[in-house]
């Protein structure tokens, strides 16, 4: 008789499982917006179509504009058709549009939040059950405040008997000040255990793939120090302008943009010690002692720890392309950069001494995440007398995207008699190995809030933590009108970044 593998051992379904959700009505403040229509709507479909949101589930929109809820269930369905990762089941869709509702208003009327918490009292009334809830905070920063404060006001911040949780999307404030303001202003209403400071990267399987990688193997822990580590290099680069984003980015830039979230969140998870358990606090404590191991810069050591710059007229996507002070909107004396490179240290027993560099911009060679571990070289080659000029230390890169994966370059001999040398890889694909399609990172944490789980999301004193690092870069830039360097577009960035580089260390090619 064949044997049939029950499902919980049929590997290629593993990690699919549903997770019990709480019945849950989801609120998206700014829910007609960009983020919105690109990425929240979508994901909460492709959850809705894998089967994993709660069984009773209610979505709200809340919006400047004026409009029936018939209107925004018709412009969601709209969007979600565009950019939904998977073809829509038009069944499904219909299904999850029938507990759709929309809130015209501004965010500072007190009418909106009335009107909200009718809605809301109306989805527990007709179904007869408490429903958590969940407001989603995708709006222009200057309203997370206004918007906490008037849940606050309303009551809206707790319920009895369910869970009251608050998502708030970045940025998280533009400077160290304005993030320890935002977070008392926002502690004020909720506890931090309701609060969950989005950073999409946390949301990537191949981030957290770091952890299984760096946790779940014993190969890498014994050289995963300044023993053996010559150097880390983190890559974060994208061959895209600004496109239409000017009225945000000019006033952000490469730094406040990339570098004090994500990029910090791929080093801290680079870097962290093994936590004891895979719970909220337990990883976030061992991210936050990371953080607080860095030094941040004097004013007077920026210059020599970071470097900025914008990008020139070049080519992208195969046709020519404008320089970043002729973008729409761009006034022509912005020194916002578009690209910005450091040199960070970790000064703790496992890093101190090892130069962790970063580097991130919009229009550069090609779109690429990726971190490059670089270990020190052999103590003595012997073969330098056949040749073997070309041998290089390993290699480890870690590959966020695209063609997300690990590989590690070691020295192999060229067959032949002489003993000659080159670099070969071990690879390992995501895409081939699992021979599925990774969810985006926003159904991932999307679902986490819903469940109740903030590992993946920043808390108060990381945030903290991050600014306090990033915040004298900010300053010293701001302070310095210029010269801010140049690189032309669809390039690896400009020269200026090698100035950063130690002791013979080399960028990586994008
Ligand atoms: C966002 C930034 O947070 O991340 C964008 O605001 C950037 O400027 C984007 O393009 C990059 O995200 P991803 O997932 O495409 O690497």
């Amino acid at each position: 008789m064949q044997s049939v593998a029950a499902p919980a051992e049929n590997p290629l379904i593993e990690g699919l499982e549903r997770l019990p959700v709480h019945p849950t009505t989801l609120t998206i403040f700014g829910g007609t917006g960009d983020l919105a229509q690109r990425k929240l709507l979508p994901a909460i479909y492709n959850l809705a179509h894998e089967g994993a949101l709660p069984e009773r589930f209610n979505l709200i929109g809340v919006s400047r504009s004026d409009k029936p809820h018939e209107d925004f269930q018709a412009e969601a369905t709209e969007w979600i058709e565009r950019f939904s990762r998977r073809k829509v089941d038009p069944k499904v869709l219909a299904k999850l549009m029938e507990n759709v509702r929309y809130i015209p208003g501004t965010f500072d009327d007190p009418g909106v939040f009335e009107a909200l918490e009718e809605t809301l009292d109306a989805f527990d009334r007709d179904a007869g059950i408490v429903f958590n809830r969940v407001f989603y905070l995708s709006t222009a920063p200057a309203y997370f405040p206004v918007i906490v404060k008037q849940l606050g006001e309303r009551g809206l911040d707790h319920r009895e008997g369910v869970d009251v949780r608050v998502v708030i999307e970045k940025p998280f404030g533009t400077n160290l000040q304005e993030a320890l303001d935002l977070n008392r202003d926002v502690l004020k209403v909720l506890d931090e255990s309701q609060v969950y400071r989005i950073d999409h990267y946390l949301g990537k399987e191949t981030v957290q793939n770091m952890l299984a990688f760096r946790f779940a193997n014993g190969l890498f822990e014994p050289i995963w120090n300044r023993n053996f580590i010559d150097y880390v290099e983190i890559t974060a680069a994208e061959d895209l302008g600004i496109g239409s984003r000017a009225g945000y980015y000019d006033s952000s830039g490469a730094l406040r943009d990339l570098v004090q979230n994500h990029m910090l969140q791929l080093l801290t998870l680079l870097c962290m010690e093994p936590p004891v358990h895979f719970s909220a606090d337990q990883v976030r404590d061992e991210k936050v002692k990371v953080l607080h191991a860095i030094p941040a810069p004097t004013l007077e050591q920026v210059p020599d720890m970071a470097v900025r710059a914008q990008y020139q007229a070049g080519h992208a996507e195969g046709q020519e392309v404008p320089g970043y002070l002729s973008e729409k909107d761009v006034p022509a004396d912005s020194i916002t950069p578009s690209f910005a490179a450091l040199r960070l240290e970790v000064d703790n027993w496992r890093w101190a001494g090892v130069p962790i560099y970063m580097r991130t911009g919009k229009r550069l060679a090609r779109k690429v995440t990726e971190i490059a571990v670089t270990l020190k070289p052999v103590p003595h080659l012997a073969f330098v007398q056949d040749g073997s000029t070309t041998i290089q230390p390993n290699q480890l890169i870690l590959t966020m995207q695209p063609n997300e994966g690990v590989s590690l370059s070691l020295a192999a001999k060229i067959p032949g008699t002489r003993m000659s040398i080159r670099p070969v890889k071990m690879e390992f694909l995501y895409g081939t190995a699992f021979m599925s399609e990774s969810p985006e990172a926003y159904e991932r944490l999307i679902m986490d809030a819903m469940r109740g789980d903030a590992t993946l999301f920043t808390r108060d004193d990381e945030v903290e933590a991050q600014w306090r690092i990033c915040d004298p870069i900010v300053r010293a830039w701001e302070q310095t009108p210029g010269p801010v360097a140049q690189y032309e577009a669809g390039s690896q960035g400009p020269e200026e970044a090698a100035g950063l580089l130690r002791g013979g260390h080399r960028w990586r090619a994008i």
